[in-house]
């Protein structure tokens, strides 16, 4: 047989724009490069990993003990594709948490699950969105994972936050909804809810008023709940979830611990769930089992939102606290802000008088044995160019808060060395 030199192989042009990489690949080679090559003395504040939260893994390990014991459940997990829209049970289980918590109407029609909230993201935004129907992300900066998703490069379009200045050290982005646009279609408009990166919580006023805009045109309101309530409820105030017509719900089980399943969950209008179900079936046949199998259990007797609330919310909110507190005691002098962080597992710093762009910051920032990911990324898609879009970073607080002052007095350091931020 005639050997194929790799050079002749030929990509699709849609196979050639989804394998070009991103930068979002791009920085996780380098972080894992750098992780793999270090001494272990680099502080990695880098990624999205859930925390190690220790009692988290014991009941995850427990219910795994339990699993491999129920002979048929654990059979029938491993050994049976599950339909394409999800497991029945658990299906049936999530409607009933949500109606009973919240007196919503929910039907198993109204859910379909995924292999992780990536890939429901992906289906929805190339379901709905193309060229000439957008996709818009309302409050930029939004989640680095949404920017490489439209099959169509011009699908997605942000809109920058508007800065709002708060007591010192804080700031927040507000939606700016006299910079929305009002002539271009809009398919649909996303939020993360805590935002990956800012931890911003959106109020309801901002929800409905976002509501509103996406009714006036016909178009879906998805909010992507990734770290939100009830489920993994890293919101640090009493918050329900918001749910009316037109809206998409996303959630995900990555954050209570379990990203290895790989398990999203779509909740919206039944047309929505249908194709997303299809699309699952053309793309992967059917879901991963495993993370449905594992948390059935805690859904079915509503167990899951107790534990959120008592051990997940807290274990993140204090050491945001703390995360705060170590900064505010590090980086006297420094000109810096942080975002007001309501949830999720990130801060996000602001160095308003930076005089070098965030890449170069991390790289410094790597030399000096500190992983972070540089803001940049997080503003993908803007209408306008943002010199603030450059001047960001986001850190994981949320791995090992014993090496945290560390990190903050080497970042402090190199912010305060010639050329990289006036005081
Ligand atoms: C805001 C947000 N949405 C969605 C995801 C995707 O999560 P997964 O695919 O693990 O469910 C993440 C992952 O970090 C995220 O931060």
């Amino acid at each position: 047989m005639e050997e194929t030199h790799e050079e002749e192989i030929q990509f699709s042009p849609l196979g050639r724009r989804m394998a070009s990489g991103s930068g979002i690949e791009d920085l996780m080679d380098d972080l894992g490069r750098t992780l793999a090559h270090s001494d272990g003395s680099i502080a990695m504040l880098g990624g999205g990993n859930p925390a190690p939260i220790p009692e988290g893994q014991k009941l995850w390990r427990e219910r795994m003990a339990a699993l491999l014991s129920e002979e048929s459940s654990f059979d029938r997990m491993l050994g049976h594709y599950d339909p394409h829209h999800g497991n029945r049970r658990f299906i049936e289980a999530l409607a009933n948490l949500f109606n009973r918590e919240y007196g919503w109407n929910l039907k198993p029609e109204n859910i379909a699950i995924t292999n992780g909230g990536q890939t429901a993201f992906f289906f929805l935004f190339n379901l709905l969105g193309d060229r000439d129907g957008k996709i818009l992300f309302p409050l930029s900066p939004e989640y680095i994972g949404y920017s490489a998703q439209g099959i169509e490069p011009s699908t997605l379009l942000s809109i920058p936050g508007r800065i709002e200045k708060l007591a010192e050290p804080f700031f927040r982005y507000r939606v700016d909804f006299e910079a929305l646009p009002t002539e271009m279609p809009i398919r649909a408009a996303c939020v993360s809810r805590p935002t990956n990166p800012t931890g911003n919580v959106l109020c309801r006023a901002d929800l409905e008023r976002l509501h509103s805009y996406c009714r006036e045109r016909q178009a879906l309101l998805i909010i992507d709940n990734a770290y939100g309530t009830p489920f993994p409820n890293m919101i640090f105030r009493e918050e329900e979830p918001f749910w009316r017509e037109g809206v998409v719900l996303t959630y995900s089980l990555s954050k209570l611990g379990l990203p290895g399943t790989r398990t999203g969950i779509v909740i919206g209008p039944e047309t929505v769930c249908r194709a997303v179900s299809s699309m699952t079936a053309v793309v992967g046949l059917a879901n991963g089992t495993i993370g449905q199998a594992l948390t059935l259990p805690f859904f079915e007797d509503g167990s899951i939102i107790r534990y959120c609330k008592e051990v997940v919310r807290p274990y993140y909110e204090t050491r945001s606290q703390k995360a705060v507190e170590i900064i505010r005691e590090t980086f006297t002098g420094i000109s810096y802000r942080i975002h007001e962080p309501d949830g999720a597992l990130f801060l996000w710093l602001w160095f308003p008088d930076l005089k070098i762009h965030s890449q170069e910051l991390y790289e410094k920032l790597k030399d000096a044995g500190v992983l972070v990911v540089p803001g940049h990324l997080f503003f993908h898609n803007l209408s306008d160019e943002w010199p603030h879009a450059s001047q960001c970073i986001r850190i994981n607080y949320s791995m090992d808060i014993e090496a945290f002052p560390e990190a903050m007095v080497k970042i402090a350091n190199v912010l305060r060395s010639p050329g990289v931020s006036a005081s």
